[in-house]
């Protein structure tokens, strides 16, 4: 088992983050519903977001912070890159924290999660979006690289993060909690080369979606869990893939919109684009060797991966 986790780091300084942190004990809570109003979550909201350093993480960050969010911590495993975003958010006014955190590894989220608390307290928001794709036949995946990397990051590490906070979220019902964990369209339908990323997807589908409904269950109504399913995106992370039929690639902003609004709106799953959903009720109804049919031959979805180069490993 590899543990090579990053060292905890921070974008700020020592006296800077205790000073950031008494400015932004509490935040104002003013909401009427549980769930809260859509502006009400973010205004003043601490946020936390994995893989903040690229891609879509990005885009999460400065999301969070145009529309009012109190401090963000920015987790990655590329600590220099997340420091440069957080620096270009305060300068616009937003306390942002970068963490140096490999997420594959429970003790370094422990670490990055002290370190958070250091800076913003508890936070009131999670994207759990930090992922890795290994585009292959599942017999040329390296069982540790590979394999086990693969699980971990996608979906243990998920579950480790949202464990590690979930006691205050639940405890503080006084202002609207959001969780948005990023799957993909990869955990709801099987494809060639990437069997372990839809297994790590398809884990974290079915323990995104228990966990919300745990949470409705026990009336913990001011936290929503929101599980983004959305097609191929335009990041660089699935580089040489080619699209299926009606599912263009996306940009990452117009996959970062439909996730964000789900996730202020509470919605328990967004797709994106809605040939996601049709697949996944064509696949409900038709035999399995039909389906494959449909999505082979008519939909290429089982080849979508055959030019698959992904990023260049550095
Ligand atoms: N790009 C797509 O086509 C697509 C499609 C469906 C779902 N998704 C999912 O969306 C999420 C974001 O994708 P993206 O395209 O923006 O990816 P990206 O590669 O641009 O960004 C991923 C970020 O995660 C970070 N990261 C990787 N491993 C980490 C680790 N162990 N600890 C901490 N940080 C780590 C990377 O440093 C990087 O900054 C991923 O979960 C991905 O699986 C992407």
């Amino acid at each position: 088992m590899s543990s090579s986790a990053a060292p905890a780091g921070n974008a700020a300084s020592a006296s800077s983050v205790a000073d950031t942190r008494s400015a932004i004990a509490s935040p104002s809570t003013a909401t009427t519903r549980p769930g809260g109003t859509r502006s009400s979550v973010i205004r003043g909201a601490r946020v936390l977001i994995t893989g903040a350093a690229s891609g879509m993480g990005v885009l999460y960050a400065r999301r969070a912070a145009a529309e009012g969010a109190a401090a963000i911590a920015l987790w990655d495993l590329n600590e220099a890159t997340a420091s440069d975003l957080a620096n270009q958010l305060s300068a616009r006014g937003t306390q942002a924290l970068a963490v140096g955190v490999d997420v594959s590894d429970r003790q370094s989220i422990l670490s990055a999660a002290a370190r958070t608390r250091e800076f913003l307290g508890e936070p009131d928001i999670i994207i759990n979006n930090a992922g890795i794709v290994c585009g292959t036949t599942f017999w040329e995946h390296d069982p540790e690289r590979d394999i086990e990397r693969t699980m971990r990051v996608n979906a243990l590490g998920p579950m480790w993060i949202v464990r590690e906070f979930m006691p205050a979220m639940i405890a503080d019902a006084a202002r609207p909690k959001r969780i948005l964990n990023v799957a993909s369209a990869a955990g709801t339908l099987a494809n060639p080369h990437m069997s372990v990323y839809a297994a790590s997807k398809w884990a974290m589908l079915g323990w995104s979606e228990s966990l919300r409904l745990e949470l409705e269950r026990e009336k913990h109504r001011h936290i929503r869990v929101t599980t983004f399913c959305p097609s191929y995106i335009d990041t660089g992370m699935f580089k040489g893939v080619r699209a299926p039929l009606l599912t263009p690639m996306m940009t990452p902003q117009v996959a970062v919109d439909a996730a964000w609004r789900g996730m202020l709106r509470g919605t328990p799953v967004v797709s994106k684009p809605w040939t996601v959903k049709l697949g996944m009720a064509v696949r409900g109804v038709l035999p399995t060797r039909a389906w494959d049919f449909v999505a082979d031959r008519i939909f290429g979805v089982y080849s979508s991966m055959d030019h698959f180069t992904g990023r260049s490993q550095a």
